[in-house]
């Protein structure tokens, strides 16, 4: 299937997508404008080159963490800050996405407070719904390098703004550089917000660490990012591979992300295949589309392309990722966009 349209065309979600790491070059380029236009100080230079990470990229895991600092500098702002969000919703909805769960860590800038911050994103993406046809909803993000006060200070304010804007934020995440810090001194920020009834994802597997790997399982998230290395074959063990089978927890997967970071050597070798096969549900999901050059349907068709799926095969993997949506009170409507879609298509 090559059809370049047809992807487009089907109505995706999108349920993994750090805003920091979806800024197109051209959103980029509009940010840079306008701080010159404001006078701001514009600390990038030639970012194109040093943010986009493409396949054959020399640097490592690591050195892809620094690439978001490029991105920060020019979000650091709360009118930059909702710029940057406005602009990357109509992007995905531009790509025929028809709902997102974008996420991001609230920080303190010299301009903006982490409560400003998660403010800034729930009256952008407010504002964005008054025009777009899109639906957007916001996960709040915890970096693995916090300290845990401040992982505590990101939930309660995560908490703090569930309960003031229920129809906008659905969740909390733990994501970050995969060798800082360590799981389970998180556990009780992201318990405390689990109780609160923000649902929970984690960024599972990125990296060889089957303890790890386990203690997030047991914890029971809604779903996990990436879930490379759980089964052996990816550096897993055969108790992380039973348990993730039996739990059967919905996987975030991100094709072109683990190719360029060089977690997985090819889209070929792709966990996707044995995720699949095992039927653990998957999301095809971009990560960071901007950092990594890519967009939702331009993964869809990777997915497809790799691993021959069927026309019909696609839209049932577009139809499944509704089940696992945050937000439980657009479900239905999602589905029937879907079912919609294969009907009118005859797939
Ligand atoms: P932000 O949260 O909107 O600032 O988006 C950028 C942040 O997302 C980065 O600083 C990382 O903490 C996180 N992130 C983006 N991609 C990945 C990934 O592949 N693994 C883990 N964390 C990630
Ligand atoms: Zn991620």
């Amino acid at each position: 299937m090559d059809s370049e349209t047809f992807f487009v065309d089907l109505p995706k979600v999108e349920l993994h997508a750090h805003l920091n790491g979806s800024l197109s070059p051209a959103t980029m380029l509009q940010l840079k404008r306008y701080h010159a236009d404001s006078g701001l100080e514009d600390k990038t230079n030639a970012f194109f080159d040093e943010f986009q990470i493409g396949a054959g990229d020399s640097r490592n895991l690591t050195d892809c963490f620094q690439v978001f600092s490029i991105a920060h500098s020019l979000t650091s702002t709360p009118e930059t800050l909702a710029l940057a969000t406005s602009l990357t919703l109509q992007e995905f909805q531009d790509d025929g996405c028809c709902y997102l769960e974008l996420r991001s860590t609230p920080r303190d800038t010299p301009q903006m407070s982490k409560l400003q911050y998660i403010e800034t994103l729930v009256q952008a993406i407010q504002k964005s719904s008054l025009h777009l046809t899109m639906i957007t909803r916001l996960i709040v993000s915890i970096n693995r390098r916090s300290p845990l006060e401040e992982a505590e200070q990101i939930a309660d304010l995560a908490i703090e703004y569930y309960k003031k804007y229920p129809d906008v934020i659905v969740g909390i995440e733990l994501s970050g550089d995969p060798m800082a810090g360590v799981f389970q001194e998180f556990v009780p920020a992201l318990s405390k917000a689990k109780e609160a009834g923000l649902k929970v994802t984690l960024h599972c597997g990125e990296v060889c660490n089957p303890e790890e790997v386990m203690a997030m399982l047991k914890f029971k998230p809604d779903r996990i990012g990436h879930g490379i290395c759980i089964h052996p074959k990816y550096g897993g063990t055969e108790e992380t591979w039973s348990t993730l089978c039996k739990l059967k927890i919905p996987v975030e997967v991100c094709l072109t992300s683990n190719v360029n970071t060089k977690s997985v050597p090819d889209y070929d070798s792709h966990h996707f295949k044995l995720l699949y096969d095992a039927e653990i549900p998957v999301i095809i999901c971009t990560d960071d589309k901007g950092v990594f050059a890519t967009s939702l349907s331009r993964e869809y068709q990777i997915c497809v392309n790799t691993f021959s799926l069927t026309s019909y095969q696609t839209a049932r993997l577009a139809l499944n990722a509704c089940q696992y949506v945050f937000a439980d009170n657009v479900r239905k409507t999602l589905n029937d966009k879907l079912l919609n879609f294969i009907d009118k298509n005859s797939l």
